[in-house]
């Protein structure tokens, strides 16, 4: 080999080692980099809305890789799975409780005041029940289920008419969480499918919405539905019972639905409720799913657990603003 050959050879060769030395020190560089920002959880920080006292996160890394995902889909990947009593519908206004969908029937004067009596005795029999904190989900099960069929075999026995709901529900103290109306109008807006899965009645539900203006072509309603006969008279409900805790085969029950929202991988899931940890089980193709939960009662009782099983736990927090700021990141 001539000397100019080994001279090219040699700065081939340290070219080369310099190249991977550089390549190794981005490498370490990135890596560093990439820790450092996992450590620092800059989305979150950057919104004002997480330094509120309701705002409860055990793990704010994850929530913030989560938020990025959902970020980077954007609007196009985007499907919201909710529940509704106490979720989007507020817990209380100054210490007094409000109704769920049960509940504006309960208060109703369409039903007689024995049947009244009897209906709040399953609630403060099956409610504590419900909530709690040292029975499974599979222990609560069958109590449920006793009080759903109670509960609906009452109000079939009330013949409640049809026509007479749309008043009981505007008479009634049931009031959505602040800032729903951004919500659901951004939501329509970007065209982002709302699922809302509720173990309530689901035409009080669907007559709440609609009342508030907020019931749109993006919303779809999966709940207990009335049947009714040819003189508007209730008869029994439409369909499988939904109740609290068996929201997990909502997706099984809801395939077209689902398999129609096949590119929306990105899931944002609001509930209250344990049960409601499951209304995503099923949906296929799930890139991201972050899930915000409501704690509303027992707040000392429950919080770990909620902790543990919401990536973001909203305590006594009657707003939505929330979830509002984070699709704000998102659409
Ligand atoms: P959700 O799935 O939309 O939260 O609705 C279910 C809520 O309704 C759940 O918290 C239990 C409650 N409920 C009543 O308030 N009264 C009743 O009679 C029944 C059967 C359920
Ligand atoms: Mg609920």
């Amino acid at each position: 080999m001539d000397k100019t050959a080994v001279v090219k050879v040699g700065a081939v060769a340290s070219a080369s080692v310099c190249a991977l030395f550089g390549g190794v020190v981005l490498a370490q560089y990135i890596v560093a980099k990439k820790k450092r920002a996992g450590k620092k959880t800059k989305i979150i920080e950057m919104m004002p809305e997480f330094e509120k006292s309701t705002v409860h996160i055990k793990d704010p890394e994850r929530v913030e890789q989560i938020i990025c995902g959902l970020i980077q889909g954007g609007a196009s990947k985007l499907q919201i799975i909710t529940d509704f009593d106490m979720t989007l519908s507020k817990f209380a206004i100054n210490g007094k409780r409000l109704p769920t969908c049960h509940n504006i029937i309960d208060n109703c004067n369409l039903i007689t005041e024995e049947c009244r009596q009897k209906l709040f005795k399953l609630k403060d029999t099956y409610y504590p029940i419900e909530i709690d904190p040292h029975l499974t989900m599979e222990e609560k099960y069958p109590f449920m289920v006793e009080w759903y069929f109670k509960s609906h075999t009452l109000l079939v026995e009330q013949r409640l008419k049809k026509d007479k709901l749309p008043k009981v529900v505007g008479d009634s103290d049931v009031c959505l969480r602040e800032g729903y109306e951004h919500f659901f109008d951004r939501l329509q807006q970007h065209n982002v499918p709302v699922f809302i899965f509720s173990a309530g009645l689901g035409d009080v539900l669907e007559e709440i919405i609609r009342q508030a203006g907020v019931y749109h072509p993006n919303v779809k309603v999966v709940s207990n539905f009335m049947d009714f006969d040819e003189n508007g008279v209730l008869k029994g409900f439409k369909g499988e019972l939904i109740h609290v805790y068996n929201k997990h085969d909502g997706a099984l029950r809801n395939t077209d639905y689902f398999k129609q929202l096949k590119d929306n991988s990105n899931i944002i899931l609001l509930g209250d409720s344990l049960g409601d940890l499951n209304m995503a089980d099923g949906v296929p193709n799930v890139e991201n799913l972050l899930k915000i939960g409501f704690l509303n009662d027992k707040v000392e009782e429950r919080l770990e657990k909620y902790l543990d099983s919401y990536d973001i736990v909203l305590v006594k927090d009657e707003t939505l603003e929330v979830p509002n700021s984070i699709l704000q990141k998102i659409l």
